[in-house]
């Protein structure tokens, strides 16, 4: 069942509760690999690739237990600290067993990811932090094997802002001997979250959501119980599909405060967004204006929602350029868009999206997680039916995809 057929055309109405966030709860659930307690975590979104990546611990002799949106590791005996190429290769993110791995036993083998569609997607800078830290760290076989005593605190620099680069020296320098400072660090809301986890069991943290972080190593960390924060590119991704069908809706446990650059977006393409402590509401004009943008590192407009605003910009009013600036192929929905009748040209880096009056539904492939987030929110304005072929893609990372479309009046469903 790998495709998805929508029928375009019908105003999204209604409202729907947004789920956990899938990049907060990935290096979350590593961070139990730190502490040899339980550790419990609620509001965790049941997406393949939570699941791959429980799957990626359990086999490293973490105990895993999972009742709905609520788990809990107890990583009290890790057997076997390697991360086998078989499950990296389908998980990028796996990457973020390293840092806690060499920061609690000393060692880890772990696959290299290997680049994906969007990019080469190196790992050099979660390597040179471990590295200055004292880490033994050789690559070879398309394995990173890390090997250290104790990793020492230091200051740390990354030569650009990586997230999960971030996350991984973060949690390492949890248990180092000593103070580490990480300068230029990613100020994403998923880090700030990921400090609050740690802190809760026990880490000693300042500075998350700036781009300096200072963390005091401690000897251990306990157990917690931590909530995971809302999905915003999940969010963001509802809203555009709202913007463009005209429509209004009403999102439940979202949190605003990560979205602004988006929201001052949508704003500026003339819908009308409000917000309180965890509900966001949307109404959009008749017809959208054109919204260029230029993606950049947190607090600036997000990379994950370049592509679902290139969609809206093929049925806006106006030109748009959109500017890709932090991975070096990310605009592989602009063919799958123009199969549907857009008016993309691209430039290097930039895409000049030209507004036409009406996408026609045709069949599309989707090539990566976003780009198939793109391809929903322009089948749900296009005439007629899109039919999505290779949908495993967003079953990464939209929990019940067609459960809360089909809540705001949707007409999808899943087909051969
Ligand atoms: C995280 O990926 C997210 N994934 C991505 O979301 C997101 O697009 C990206 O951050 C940017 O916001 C998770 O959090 C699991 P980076 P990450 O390291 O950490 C270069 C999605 O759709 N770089 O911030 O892998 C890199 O090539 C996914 O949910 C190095 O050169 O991204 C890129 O150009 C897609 N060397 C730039 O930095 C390194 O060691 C930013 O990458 C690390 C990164």
């Amino acid at each position: 069942m790998d495709k998805l057929l929508i029928e375009g055309g019908i105003r999204l109405v209604g409202e729907i509760a947004i789920s956990g966030a899938k990049n907060a709860a990935l290096p979350i659930l590593c961070a139990a690999l730190l502490s040899s307690e339980p550790v419990t975590f609620t509001n965790v979104p049941q997406l393949k690739d939570i699941a791959t990546l429980l799957a990626l611990l359990a086999q490293m002799g973490v105990k895993v237990q999972r009742e709905g949106n609520t788990v809990t590791l107890d990583a009290s005996t890790l057997t076997e600290p390697v991360a086998p190429y078989e499950m990296v290769k389908t998980m990028r993110a796996s990457i973020l067993v390293l840092g806690p791995l060499a920061a609690r036993c000393g060692e880890a083998r772990v696959s290299l990811p290997g680049g994906c569609a969007i990019g080469a997607r190196p790992v050099d800078q979660h390597i040179k932090g471990l590295q200055a830290m004292g880490a033994d760290v050789v690559v070879e076989h398309g394995y990173v094997h890390v090997r250290t005593p104790r990793l020492k605190g230091t200051r740390l620099v990354t030569d650009m802002v990586t997230v999960t680069g971030t996350e991984n020296l973060m949690m390492a320098a949890s248990l180092a001997d000593g103070e580490t400072v990480i300068e230029n660090a990613a100020r994403e809301p998923e880090i700030v979250d990921l400090a609050h986890c740690l802190t809760a069991m026990g880490a000693k943290i300042t500075g998350a959501g700036t781009d300096i972080l200072r963390i005091e190593g401690v000897p251990r960390l306990h157990g917690a119980c931590h909530h995971i924060m809302p999905d915003r590119i999940e969010t963001g991704t509802y809203l555009c599909a709202a913007a463009v069908t005209g429509g209004e809706v009403r999102l439940t446990g979202a949190q605003a405060s990560s979205l602004d650059a988006v929201i001052d977006k949508l704003i500026e393409a003339g819908c009308t967004v409000q917000s309180d402590a965890d509900t966001l509401r949307l109404t959009a004009p008749p017809k959208l204006a054109a919204v260029s943008l230029r993606t950049a590192p947190y607090p600036a407009f997000p990379t994950d929602m370049q592509a679902q605003f290139m969609a809206l910009n093929c049925v806006a009013s106006g030109t748009a350029r959109v500017r890709e600036t932090i991975f070096e192929n990310r605009f592989m929905h602009a063919v799958e868009l123009q199969r549907l009748g857009a008016d993309i040209h691209i430039d290097g880096n930039t895409a000049v999206v030209q507004g036409v009056e009406r996408l026609q539904g045709a069949t599309v492939m989707a090539t990566d997680l976003r780009a198939s987030a793109s391809l929903v929110v322009a089948g749900l304005v296009a005439e007629g039916e899109t039919t999505i072929e290779r949908i495993y893609h967003l079953d990464r990372g939209y929990e019940r995809l067609e459960e809360k479309l089909a809540a705001l009046g949707a007409r999808v469903r899943r087909g051969k």
